[in-house]
């Protein structure tokens, strides 16, 4: 790795010593020397810059006019009619990858010169990674669509050392824009600390230019309603909305309507919440910082928000599996169901349903819950084939399903929060103290009345209500989904009030 910045390269003083006194060699005494040498011995070469002036920086011209020595002075002309100087060594076998990256979001009419010029000098199989918007690379908020990337970057780095060029699907990747232009544009724009004229009064109002930013990043596609999105600085002593509407998001710093949401917080916690820095929902739980009126805007807050949320969407592969409770309740359903109806019939039909659980993986992500469950259901269901006395077998299943439950409270991620971190962003939502605490109190709710139940069906069963027993058995869950519906929205709500 040789840096050119850092290199003691001097300007070609067009003297052609080096073709007629000292053929090959430079009369100016600098690291070109070196240089020169390294560049003629070397198979391959990855030239790496920004680009100026739709060109290369002035010192990698300094680098390239150097290599005068490198050529003879005699005028040929190539195939295509162009006339040239031969190299004075045989590079046939060198090989050439331009790697740049730029300020404005279009190549064309910016590359445009660069290219030909590299194209002339080393020929139209040279390779090229080019990236424009290259000033969103080094912004934190944005570092998920960065690593992604990269990330193909590195794969084009895997398939040219292979196969010595790049894979179509590799190049469509790379020639994604981080951002659409218009997010983009806006994006650069706030970023400079600048207000534009028209916000003059606001010239070096950070907080300001940060809910630019926000702005600029809004994903309308979560869009339900209006949002008014109210940002206190507690710091600052300063005010801030953000309108989050069907096709924007409008900043406001006066003249302010009646809030949805307002989150109240220093600016120094916000961005470094924003940039990654201090996780959002530990730093709610621990009350550095507290949230007013809808919480479910900080539900959608990464939606909106987040660096995924205007990223530019590269067609994934295939989309993940998502796991489903579905899969866990239909197995202990059918045999709930089917066991007082006709038990062999139903320890049968239980049986069958957990035998094409594994088949499911390939529609649904799996978790231990799914799988323990059939182990049970299919062990429960044998019994009953076996003709285990079904009352008790009813009890058992009651029974066993709850421990199941509360079994996973002890575990890091309670049975609940596998499946609902669907709607909080996948497994990232594990990383959320207050998620996975809300499904815990919820987790052990559910664990305590199948318990009841269990208990409740072994009396019911034997008594002259027993006919109820499936009745009274449906109708306390329903009341505790009812309830987990409440409490998922109320709880996370009441901690962030503070
Ligand atoms: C002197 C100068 C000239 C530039 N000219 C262009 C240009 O012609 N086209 C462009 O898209 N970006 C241009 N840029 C922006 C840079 O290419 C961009 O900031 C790039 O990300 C810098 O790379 P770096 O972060 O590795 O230094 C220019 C920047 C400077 C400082």
């Amino acid at each position: 790795m040789i840096s050119i910045y850092q290199a003691d390269i001097g300007h070609c003083r067009g003297c052609f010593a080096c073709w007629k006194k000292t053929p090959g060699q430079c009369v100016i005494r600098d690291d070109m020397t070196e240089l020169t040498r390294k560049y003629i011995t070397a198979d391959l070469i990855l030239w790496s810059f920004p680009l100026y002036y739709f060109g290369m920086p002035s010192k990698m011209k300094a680098f390239l006019d150097r290599l005068l020595p490198t050529n003879l002075p005699f005028m040929t002309v190539n195939e295509d009619g162009a006339s040239t100087h031969p190299s004075r060594y045989d590079l046939s076998h060198q090989r050439h990858v331009l790697i740049s990256t730029c300020g404005f979001y279009a190549t064309e009419n910016n590359y445009d010169a660069l290219l030909k010029q590299f194209e002339i000098i080393f020929g139209q199989g040279l390779a090229r990674i080019i990236c424009p918007e290259g000033e969103l690379l080094r912004v934190p908020q944005l570092a998920f669509r960065v690593a992604e990337y990269l990330s193909s970057v590195r794969k084009a780095g895997e398939e040219f050392a292979l196969h010595g060029s790049f894979s179509g699907k590799t190049k469509a990747r790379l020639s994604q824009l981080l951002y659409p232009p218009e997010t983009f544009m806006e994006m650069a724009n706030a970023s400079w600390g600048i207000a534009e004229p028209a916000h003059s009064s606001l010239q070096s109002d950070q907080a300001y230019n940060f809910m630019r930013q926000m702005a600029a990043i809004y994903n309308p596609s979560g869009y339900v309603k209006d949002i008014v999105l109210e940002m206190y600085f507690t710091d600052l002593d300063r005010t801030y909305q953000l309108l989050l509407g069907k096709e924007r998001c409008i900043v406001k710093t006066g003249d302010f309507t009646r809030y949805t949401t307002r989150i109240e917080t220093s600016f120094e916690l916000w961005k470094q919440i924003s940039e990654g820095k201090v996780g959002g929902a530990e730093a709610m739980m621990k009350k550095r910082y507290r949230v007013l009126g809808d919480f479910a805007t900080m539900l959608k807050m990464d939606e909106y928000f987040g660096s995924k949320s205007a990223a530019v969407n590269l067609k994934q592969d295939r989309e993940p599996s998502k796991s489903n409770m579905s899969v866990l309740l239909l197995q202990w359903i059918i045999l709930w169901v089917l066991l007082p109806l006709a038990p062999a019939w139903g320890g049968a039909a239980g049986i069958v349903s957990c035998t094409l659980v594994p088949l499911l993986r390939y529609r649904f992500q799996l978790t231990v819950y799914d799988t323990i469950s059939g182990v049970l259901v299919s062990a429960l269901g044998l019994a009953a084939l076996f003709s285990v006395d079904e009352t008790l077998l009813i009890c058992l299943s009651y029974l066993l399903f709850g421990v199941l439950w509360l079994f996973s409270c002890i575990r890091k991620i309670p049975l609940t929060a596998d499946y609902s971190k669907n709607s909080y962003g996948g497994d990232q939502a594990f990383s959320n103290p207050l998620f996975l605490k809300t499904n815990r109190i919820l987790t052990l709710a559910w664990g305590v009345l199948y318990l009841l139940l269990a208990g409740g069906s072994y009396f019911l069963l034997r008594s002259s209500v027993a006919s109820y027993t499936g009745l009274i058995n449906s109708v306390a869950p329903a009341l505790l989904g009812v309830f987990t519906a409440w409490f998922s929205k109320w709880y996370p709500a009441k901690v962030a009030r503070g």
